[in-house]
């Protein structure tokens, strides 16, 4: 384990780069977003992919992925001459004095660690053709212990040897907000092993340092574990509120009412607390799983264990939902039509990787619903995995003729619906609220039975009245 080391903020040193070439090395959602937003902030980058789709998309402005506000950061950065793309390891590795990468650690099939063979080529590919003084910087999510490994991997093959030393500084960025997480990051961590790496990393991020980021200087392991321990809190806040939600049911308590309560505490607060179905994607799943994984391989499996009950309440979150659509299906789904607004694991974001959203819709499916799916961008995306499920073109369409409406992704527009429009459209009003999003009062004063994960049972308050709901399924 390498030493803790002192940071040190004087003038650089001779060998380091003041205004560093920047290579990019991966262009998925971190990559492409951190090569497009150090290219704005003044960087000459160079973004580098092995996909050639990918590479061409990005030359010419496209961005593979809905992320609001990257698409014209994009064309500043391309419109500056400072950003531009390539497969070529060779022209990386000649152009780069620092290089970050940022390529994907997914998790393995049949296991909980993490696939690192796209990591291990990014550096091997690179590292072989550095002849120079280079600093190649880890940004992916990894085991711990993978910066010592690929030091001494990438001092082997580089013709430059130890010249070339790695740094590790985990991302904390979150999709939807990627553009602005990246260029005014809460903080910054730096893992390093010599006050040389410190340096030209600091003077790889002088703008974002200029207006008072905070600076986290570590050793290698300790910046590797922040980020799967910020994940593992993160998600730890969660699976706590959604458990209390299952004590709710079983008591008749309100988790809406208890949340609210738990946030006035500072020591607590309300962030990451919301409950509902649950946490996804690509990134706080897979990481829970792949830190108890390698906490095992450590022999300190048993401090991250409960790691396990975090995964597994909220998988039950999924289960939970597709009873209580059940519930309000008369107990039976065979032939029910069911409305599943959202496919994405989060709104703003078209990513459905190990989506719950999905996830649910898959599962009335399979329970034979017939489930209309409507995401106002992850349609395609969901369509890709799921091609079994039907895809409604609009809010409307799906919920035209449902018997029960189910929201599982809390976009804007569907929080936006008005409960007696869209109450003239459905079969029955009857709407689970997969992610506590709707105002419950206004639902059930429109003639809604409302459930959501957590809270009691309570009637609707009016019944619309035929008149009303033909009216306005004539101009829907
Ligand atoms: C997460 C972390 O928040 C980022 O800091 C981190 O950089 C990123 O993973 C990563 O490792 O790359 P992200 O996956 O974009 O970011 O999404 P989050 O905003 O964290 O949401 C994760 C899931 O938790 C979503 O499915 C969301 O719906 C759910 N969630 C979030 C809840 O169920 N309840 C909450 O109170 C908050």
């Amino acid at each position: 384990m390498s030493a803790a080391v002192t940071s040190i903020a004087a003038s650089p040193g001779p060998d380091v780069v003041e205004h560093p070439r920047l290579t990019v090395i991966g262009t998925g959602y971190l990559g492409a977003t951190h090569a497009v937003s150090m290219a704005v902030l003044g960087y000459e980058v160079l973004g580098v992919d092995v996909d050639q789709a990918k590479i061409d998309a990005l030359v010419a402005g496209r961005v593979p992925f809905h992320e609001p506000g990257l698409p014209e950061q994009l064309a500043a950065a391309l419109a500056s001459g400072r950003l531009r793309f390539t497969t070529s390891f060779d022209e990386a590795a000649a152009f780069g004095d620092v290089h970050f990468v940022c390529v994907g650690t997914p998790q393995q099939r049949g296991s909980n660690a993490a696939d690192m063979t796209y990591v291990d080529a990014a550096f091997t590919e690179l590292a072989r053709r550095l002849d120079r003084r280079a600093l190649i910087v880890g940004k992916s999510t990894v085991p711990i212990g993978t910066a010592a490994r690929l030091t001494e991997l990438v001092q082997s093959v580089a013709p430059a040897g130890t010249e070339v030393e790695v740094a590790w500084n985990p991302e904390f960025l979150r999709e939807g907000y990627a553009v602005q997480d990246t260029m005014h990051p809460d903080r910054l961590v730096f893992g390093v092993t010599t006050p040389w790496a410190e340096q030209q990393l600091r003077a790889a991020f002088r703008p974002v340092l200029d207006e008072g980021t905070p600076l986290v200087v570590a050793d290698l392991p300790t910046a590797e574990l922040v980020k799967v321990a910020a994940n593992s809190f993160l998600a730890t806040k969660i699976s706590f509120i959604n458990a209390m939600a299952e004590v709710c049911e079983a008591t008749g308590a309100d988790v809406s009412v208890l949340a609210t309560a738990l946030s006035h505490d500072t020591r607590i607060g309300g962030r990451f607390l919301k409950p509902g179905l649950g946490f996804g994607g690509g990134c706080l799943p897979k990481d829970i799983r792949a830190f108890a994984a390698r906490a095992e391989e450590l022999g300190v499996g048993q401090a991250v264990r409960f790691l396990g009950e975090v995964d597994g309440i909220n998988l039950r979150r999924r289960q939970r939902t597709v009873d209580l659509v059940t519930e309000l299906a008369d107990g039976d789904l065979v032939g029910k039509r069911i409305a599943a607004l959202g496919a994405a694991f989060k709104p703003n974001s078209d990513d459905v990787r190990d989506a719950p959203a999905l996830d649910v819709a898959r599962m009335l499916h399979r329970a034979g619903a017939v489930v209309s799916v409507f995401d106002p961008e992850a349609m395609p995306n969901a369509a890709k995995v799921y091609p079994e499920l039907r895809y409604a073109p609009s809010l409307t369409a799906a919920v035209m003729d449902a018997d029960v409406v189910v929201l599982l992704t809390e976009w804007q527009e569907f929080r936006d619906a008005d409960p007696v429009d869209i109450g003239t459209l459905v079969h029955e009003r009857r709407i689970v609220d997969g992610r506590h999003a709707l105002d419950a009062d206004r639902y059930r004063a429109a003639g809604w039975e409302y459930r959501a994960l957590g809270r009691p049972v309570q009637s609707p308050t009016v019944e619309l009245t035929v008149d009303e709901r033909d009216a306005f399924r004539r101009t829907a």
